[in-house]
């Protein structure tokens, strides 16, 4: 029997990201790349979740079911959708949002970056480029100027090492596929320039966005309002498998203690988990064929969320958010068993006296996953594709009154 009473300040939330949820962002690369003859990408994007024009109604259902927080990103290509061309609409229209999110007594958890980029980014190189981080700065600066005052929590960049961890669980060379051509192409630069933040793992990429990082958690400190600063990190639960030990320690470093190292006087992390990677001496060994997966093909195993926590935290020493936690599962009950288990995990970590200020599911929305496209279901709230309606499942009752009580009894 748990019975658990979380800290005063505690935000409980879901997480959504613009790209994923909004619909029709046409300016982003992503657009670019759903389209390419070619493409890699399950299916286009389109209309999402139409989130853009929705949002009001949808914030009002989350603080009904009981959140007191949520994390959405904010997206660079809609803000700037032209280098040095920024647009007043698009800053008002997230203004707006961030104005309902405070009307229902919700904190709003603001990402900057979050995977997506302006088309005009990679004409430059994307996240190879060295300007990068001074271009990034000068939009976090005018977002900020435009919104910090509404905001409670900034993420500068989600998931800095989703590059890393995707070359190490899906282990081929992308740049000799055929759609990467047509990018490069498309981008108008030579494929070895084409700089996509979600596929280009190198230390050069490393040091570009870990500089953008540095450089917006400047100016957004800088400008308007007070509110912690930090970024995200995909965490899986990097566990040795027989004979592993040197080969999971060489995992650990490179896809999350070199950034985690860097962290060390920020404000938070953001720990986004939402499995393991046993690593034994030949890499990776994959989940035995008796076991549970998830609609990534991932081992259905909360627990992942304990041994990330304490890792993070004994890195960085800062406090932590968990700002991405979830299962991709089309058993809403299967999801309820892996969020409860997760939570246990955060109840432990707290209790061992670690500082874990918020908890953030994956995701508000069954909605638009990348490259898998709309097949694998991760939401709290189902969205009819056609209809748009929206249906809370059981695990969005069950979570909103744990955020309502501010209390885990089971
Ligand atoms: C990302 C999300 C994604 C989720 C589930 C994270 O890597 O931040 O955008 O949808 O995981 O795969």
């Amino acid at each position: 029997m748990v019975d658990f009473q979380f800290p005063k300040d505690f935000l409980w939330g879901t997480a959504t990201a613009a790209h994923q949820v909004e619909g029709n962002n046409i300016n982003c690369e992503s657009w670019v790349l759903e389209h390419l003859p070619g493409t890699i990408y399950a299916e286009p994007s389109g209309d999402a979740c139409d989130h853009y024009h929705r949002y009001p109604a949808d914030i009002a259902l989350l603080a009904d079911l009981g959140f007191n927080a949520y994390r959405f990103s904010i997206e660079w290509a809609r803000i700037e959708p032209e280098e040095g061309e920024f647009s007043y609409a698009s800053l008002e229209h997230y203004r707006r949002m961030l104005t309902t999110c405070h009307e229902h007594g919700i904190a709003p958890v603001v990402t900057f970056h979050h995977f997506t980029s302006p088309r005009w980014l990679h004409r430059y190189g994307g996240w190879l480029d060295e300007k990068t981080p001074e271009r990034f700065a000068r939009y976090c600066e005018r977002v900020t100027d435009h919104l910090g005052d509404l905001i409670s929590v900034a993420c500068t960049v989600n998931e800095a090492n989703i590059a890393m961890l995707l070359a190490k669980l899906l282990p081929f060379n992308r740049q000799e596929q055929p759609w990467w051509g047509a990018a490069a192409q498309a981008f108008g630069v030579p494929a070895d320039r084409l700089g996509l933040f979600q596929f280009v793992a190198n230390a050069r990429s490393r040091e570009i966005i870990m500089a953008a990082h540095r450089r917006a958690f400047d100016v957004i400190h800088a400008g308007p309002g007070n509110f912690p600063v930090g970024m995200t990190l995909a965490l899986p639960d990097i566990q040795q498998g027989e004979g592993g030990e040197s080969r999971a320690a060489e995992f650990r470093r490179e896809m999350s203690d070199c950034y985690l190292e860097q962290l060390r006087g920020d404000d938070f992390v953001g720990v986004q988990t939402y499995a393991r990677m046993v690593v034994g001496p030949d890499g990776l060994i994959p989940p035995g064929e008796d076991v549970e997966l998830n609609q990534m093909g991932e081992e259905f195993y909360p627990e992942a969320l304990g041994g990330t926590i304490r890792h993070a935290a004994q890195v960085t020493g800062i406090p932590i958010y968990v700002t991405e936690n979830g299962l991709a599962s089309t058993d809403d009950s299967r999801r309820l068993e892996y969020i409860q288990r997760a939570l246990r995990c955060v109840v432990n970590s707290l209790e061992s006296g670690i500082d874990v200020r918020g908890y953030f599911c994956w995701s508000a929305f069954d909605n638009y996953e990348w490259v898998s496209g709309y097949r694998p279901q991760f939401g709290l709230i189902a969205v009819d594709r056609k209809t748009q309606q929206r249906t809370a499942k059981p695990s969005a009752h069950w979570l909103g009154a744990v955020a309502r009580a501010n209390r885990l009894q089971f």
